[in-house]
C-alpha cells in the first residue's frame, strides 16, 4: 500500500486525478466510482483535463461501487444521479456507459448476484476510485464486513446515515439499506485510489493504514493489495 500526503484537498485532487489520468492512458475501459464529497474535486479536476483535451474517457465504462435501496434511478439522492451530477456529465461520459446496482429492484439478493456478475463479464474494474467513511468503511462495507464479502445488501450503521443526512432534507429520509459491492469484489479491481481530505477521517485513515487487518476497519483489507494508493491531505493523514 502506498500513501501520497499532498497539503490540502487541491493537491489530493491532482495527485489523484494523475493517478486516473495514467491508468486512462492505458487505455483503462472500467473505472469504479465512489460517491461522497471526497473525490468530487479530483471529478472536476479530471473533467476539466477531459475538456481541455488532456485525456478522454472516450474508452471508459464507469461501475458504481454502491446504490442505496429505496431510491429509483431518477431519485436526485440516487448515486446514479450523483454521479452524473458529480462526474460523468461534464467529463463527457455517456449514461449508456454507467453501470450500477438498482435500489429499486423487486428483488434486491438477485440484483447484487446480477451486478456482481456483471463487472465480471466486463472483465473486472480496472482502476476503482474509492472515498473511506468515519468508521472506516469503504462503499457501505460497514464494520464488521467479512473481508471476502461480495455484491449484498446491507444495514447502513447509524453513524453513516448521520454523515450522509446532509444530503437529505432529514435524517429520517436516509435510507435504511444500501447495496454495495463487497469487500472481496473491491479487493479484485487492479487498482485502487482511495482519497481522503479532513481532520474527520483522520482516526479511519490511520485504522486503515497503521492498524490491524480487520474487519472491524474494512479500509484496512486495502493492506493486502499489491495496487492500492491513499491519497490523503495533511489533515487526514495527521493521525499516521
Ligand atoms: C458514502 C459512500 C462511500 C463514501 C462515504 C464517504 O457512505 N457510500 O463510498 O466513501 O460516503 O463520503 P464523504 O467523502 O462525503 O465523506
Amino acid at each position: 500500500m502506498d500513501v501520497v500526503i499532498a497539503a490540502d484537498p487541491v493537491g489530493v485532487a491532482r495527485a489523484a486525478a494523475d493517478i486516473v489520468a495514467r491508468a486512462l492512458r492505458h487505455r483503462v475501459v472500467n473505472l469504479g466510482v465512489a460517491t461522497g464529497s471526497s473525490p468530487v474535486p479530483t471529478y472536476q479536476e479530471l473533467a476539466q483535463r477531459a475538456q481541455r483535451g488532456e485525456l478522454s474517457f472516450g474508452h471508459a465504462r464507469v461501475f458504481l461501487l454502491d446504490e442505496y435501496v429505496g431510491l429509483s434511478r431518477g431519485h436526485a439522492e440516487s448515486y446514479h444521479q450523483v454521479i452524473r451530477r458529480d462526474l460523468t456529465e461534464a467529463a463527457g461520459i455517456p449514461d449508456s456507459r454507467i453501470e450500477g446496482p438498482r435500489g429499486d429492484a423487486a428483488d434486491l439478493i438477485a440484483e447484487a448476484d446480477r451486478y456482481d456478475h456483471l463487472i465480471t463479464t466486463h472483465g473486472g474494474i480496472d482502476l476503482q476510485i474509492l472515498g473511506i467513511g468515519t468508521n472506516g468503511h469503504i462503499g457501505f462495507n460497514e464494520p464488521p464486513s467479512s473481508l471476502s464479502s461480495r455484491t449484498r445488501v446491507v444495514a447502513l450503521a447509524e453513524q453513516t446515515r448521520m454523515d450522509n443526512s446532509r444530503f437529505f432534507d432529514h435524517l429520517d429520509d436516509v435510507p435504511q439499506l444500501a447495496l454495495t459491492q463487497g469487500l472481496g469484489t473491491i479487493s479484485e479491481a487492479r487498482e485502487i485510489v482511495l482519497i481522503a481530505t479532513g481532520a474527520r477521517k483522520a482516526p479511519a485513515v490511520a485504522a486503515a493504514v497503521e492498524g490491524p487487518l480487520a474487519a472491524r476497519c474494512p479500509a484496512s483489507i486495502l493492506q493486502w493489495h499489491p495496487r492500492a494508493t491513499f491519497v490523503v491531505d495533511a489533515a487526514a493523514a495527521s493521525k499516521l
